[in-house]
C-alpha cells in the first residue's frame, strides 16, 4: 500500500527512539530526558556521550574507565596520516574526514555486531580517533607534521592543543567542550537518518559514520555554520543588514543559520551558544561580526518571525569557534566530532531492533515505452519521451 507522499519526509515517523526529544514549539531539547541547559551547565562531552550511547549517566568509576579507554585510543595509525598527506591541501576538511573515517574500516575490519565488546570498542575508537584525524589534516595541509595527543589533557583541551600546538586557555577548553555537548545529538536529522539507513544494512560502524559525515557537510545541514560566517563577511557592516535581507527575500534565497524543520522558536542551543560567545568576548575581546549577527537576528525576526524562522544551532556557533581561533572550514568537522556520539547512539539502537530501511516511492515515469534503435532516434523523440514522463 502506498501512502501520501511527504516531501523531505516531513512529519513521517521513521523510528522508535529513546535517545533524544525535541519540542519545537516550546524550544525544548532533552538527551535521555535531561534538558540540554542542565547538561551544558553540569556535564562534559564525554559524560554526555556515555549518556547518549548507554542510556544512563555513568558512575564515577564508569566515566573514569570510559575516559581512560578513549585516551588510550586517541592515536591514529601512521598509514592514516600518510594517506592524508596525499589529500590535496585545498580539499575541504569534511571530505578528508569522511575519507579517513571510512579508512578506519580497513584497519578494523572484523565485524561482530552482536558482541557488546565489539560495539564498545568501535564506539571508543571512533570517539577517540575522529578529533585526532581532524587535527592531523589541519596540520598536514599547512605543511606540518601532526602532533601526538597529550595524555595529560582532557578530550576538548587535547583537541584544541592538537590543532594549534598550544595548550588552550581553561575557559576556551570548557566553552569548546560545552559546544560539543550541545551538538552531540538531535533526533532524526538528515545525517543521523543517513547513519541509521547505513546501519540497517548491518555494515561496519566506520561506514555508518563515514556516510553520516558526508550528509552533515551540506549547507542545509551542518555545513551552514561555515556559510553563516561567509554571509556575515559578505554583509560587512550593521548598516548593510536591511539591504542584504531585502535581497534574500526578493531572490527567495535562504538566510544561513535560520529556520528549522522542527523548531518554530529560537533553537535552545543557539541561545546557549550566544551566551558562550559573549563569555569569550568578555575575556578575549568582542568579535566584529557579533553586532552584524545581532542586527540580522532582529531583522529576520521582524520579517520572518511570524513564519517560525529563527536562529538555529548553526547561527552563533561560528562566532564561538572564531574566537577560539579555529579556521572557518573546520567548523563543520567540529560539528561531526560531536555528532559522532549521537550517530553511535542511533547505530546501537538500530542494531538492537534492526530491520533494513526500504521505503517506497510513487512512480511518475512512463510504462511500456518503446525501445527506439539508436540510429532511428531523433531529438524530438527524446523530448517527447521526457514530456510524456513528466506528464504522467
Ligand atoms: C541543522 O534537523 C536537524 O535537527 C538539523 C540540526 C541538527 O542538530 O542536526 O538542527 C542542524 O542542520 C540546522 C539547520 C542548518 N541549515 C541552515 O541554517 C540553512 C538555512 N535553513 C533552511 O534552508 C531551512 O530552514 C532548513 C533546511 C533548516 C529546514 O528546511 P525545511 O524544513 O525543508 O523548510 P523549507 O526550506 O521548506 O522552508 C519552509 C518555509 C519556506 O517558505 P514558504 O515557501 O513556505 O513561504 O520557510 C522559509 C522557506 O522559504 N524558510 C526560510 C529559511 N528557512 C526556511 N526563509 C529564509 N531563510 C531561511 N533560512
Amino acid at each position: 500500500m502506498v501512502g501520501e507522499f511527504k516531501p523531505g519526509l516531513e512529519g513521517v515517523p521513521a523510528a522508535l527512539s529513546s535517545i533524544s526529544y525535541v519540542d519545537g514549539r516550546e524550544g525544548i531539547l532533552e538527551y535521555r530526558g535531561i534538558r540540554i541547559e542542565e547538561l551544558a551547565k553540569y556535564s562534559t562531552f564525554l559524560e554526555t556521550a556515555y549518556l547518549l550511547i548507554w542510556g544512563v549517566l555513568p558512575t564515577q568509576e564508569e566515566l573514569a574507565a570510559f575516559e581512560h579507554e578513549i585516551r588510550y585510543h586517541r592515536r591514529i595509525k601512521y598509514r592514516i596520516r600518510d594517506m592524508m598527506k596525499c589529500f590535496p591541501e585545498s580539499g575541504h576538511p569534511m571530505d578528508a574526514l569522511q575519507a579517513s573515517a571510512a579508512a578506519l574500516g580497513l584497519f578494523y575490519s572484523r565485524r561482530d555486531l552482536q558482541n557488546p565488546e565489539y560495539i564498545r570498542g568501535a564506539v571508543v575508537r571512533l570517539l577517540a580517533k575522529i578529533p585526532t584525524m581532524v587535527a592531523a589534516f589541519q596540520l598536514i595541509r599547512k605543511g606540518n607534521d601532526p602532533v601526538s595527543p597529550r595524555d595529560d589533557l582532557d578530550y576538548s583541551a587535547n583537541f584544541l592543543y592538537m590543532l594549534s600546538e598550544k595548550e588552550p586557555d581553561p575557559l576556551a577548553a570548557r566553552v569548546f567542550d560545552i559546544c560539543l555537548t550541545l551538538h552531540a545529538e538531535h533526533t532524526i536529522n538528515a545525517s543521523t537518518f543517513s547513519a541509521m539507513v547505513t546501519a540497517s544494512t548491518l555494515t561496519d560502524p566506520y561506514a555508518v559514520i563515514a556516510s553520516a559525515v558526508g550528509t552533515l557537510g551540506g549547507p542545509l545541514h551542518g555545513g551552514a555554520n561555515e556559510e553563516v560566517i561567509t554571509m556575515l563577511e559578505e554583509i560587512g557592516s550593521v548598516e548593510n543588514v536591511p539591504a542584504y535581507l531585502e535581497k534574500c527575500l526578493q531572490t527567495k534565497s535562504k538566510i544561513m543559520g535560520f529556520g528549522h524543520r522542527v523548531y518554530k522558536v529560537k533553537d535552545p542551543r543557539a541561545t546557549i551558544l550566544q551566551q558562550l560567545a559573549e563569555q569569550l568576548f568578555e575575556k578575549f575581546g568582542r568579535d566584529e561580526y557579533y553586532d552584524i549577527a545581532i542586527a540580522l537576528e532582529k531583522a529576520v525576526e521582524a520579517e520572518l518571525g511570524h513564519k517560525g524562522i529563527h536562529p538555529n544551532v548553526d547561527f552563533y556557533s561560528g562566532l564561538v569557534y572564531r574566537k577560539l581561533g579555529i579556521p572557518t572550514d573546520l567548523f563543520t568537522p567540529i560539528f561531526a566530532i560531536s555528532r559522532v556520539a549521537g550517530w553511535l547512539a542511533h547505530w546501537k539502537e538500530q542494531l538492537a531492533e534492526n530491520r533494513i530501511y526500504r521505503p517506497t516511492q510513487i512512480y511518475t515515469g512512463q510504462r511500456n515505452a518503446p525501445y527506439i534503435e539508436i540510429d532511428k532516434r531523433t531529438a524530438a523523440d527524446t523530448e517527447a519521451l521526457i514530456a510524456a514522463g513528466a506528464a504522467s
